[in-house]
């Protein structure tokens, strides 16, 4: 089954909105299969941001994601990749709609609350950066009352 990595980055964090964003994924019926809670330095977040590392905004991003703890996790279900990226919202919350994670919770496109994989191939990338121990292997006993 398809899994993605999610962080919840820190004005998250400081805002209080852990909860909110763990339960939002609960719901929709994905599991939840890895989380940690930690403090990442600089070059471990610009490994994580390398693709992004030419961007004029690239010290800035770096600099935030280090600015305090983060809440690490691995995400499973069908389509979680896209579908996460759907509950997550547009990169820009101005622009993401209403009832997303951004939409709902976050105004400025550098505190954009939380990061979610943007292909199945950077999720497993990612996952194996920030869980190199591996995940937890489990199956819901709902399994069957999500999934046709
Ligand atoms: P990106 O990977 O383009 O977006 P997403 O997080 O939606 O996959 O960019 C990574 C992060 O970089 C983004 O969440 C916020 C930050 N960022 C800026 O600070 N300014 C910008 O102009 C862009 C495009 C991104």
């Amino acid at each position: 089954m398809e899994q993605t990595f999610i962080m919840i980055k820190p004005d998250g964090v400081q805002r209080g909105l852990v909860g909110e964003i763990i339960s939002r994924f609960e719901k929709k019926g994905f599991s939840l299969k890895a989380l940690k809670f930690v403090n990442v330095d600089r070059p471990f977040a610009e490994k994580h941001y390398a693709d992004l590392s030419a961007k004029p905004f690239f010290n800035g991003l770096v600099e935030y994601i280090v600015s305090g703890p983060v809440v690490a996790m691995v995400w499973e279900g069908k389509g979680v990749v896209a579908t996460g990226r759907k509950l997550i919202g547009a990169t820009n919350p101005l622009a993401s709609e209403p009832g997303t994670i951004r939409g709902d919770f976050a105004i400025d496109i550098g505190r954009n609350v939380i990061h979610g994989s943007d292909a199945v191939d950077s999720a497993t990338k990612e996952i194996a950066l920030w869980f190199p121990e591996g995940v937890v292997h489990w199956q819901s006993s709902l399994h069957s009352w999500i999934y046709e």
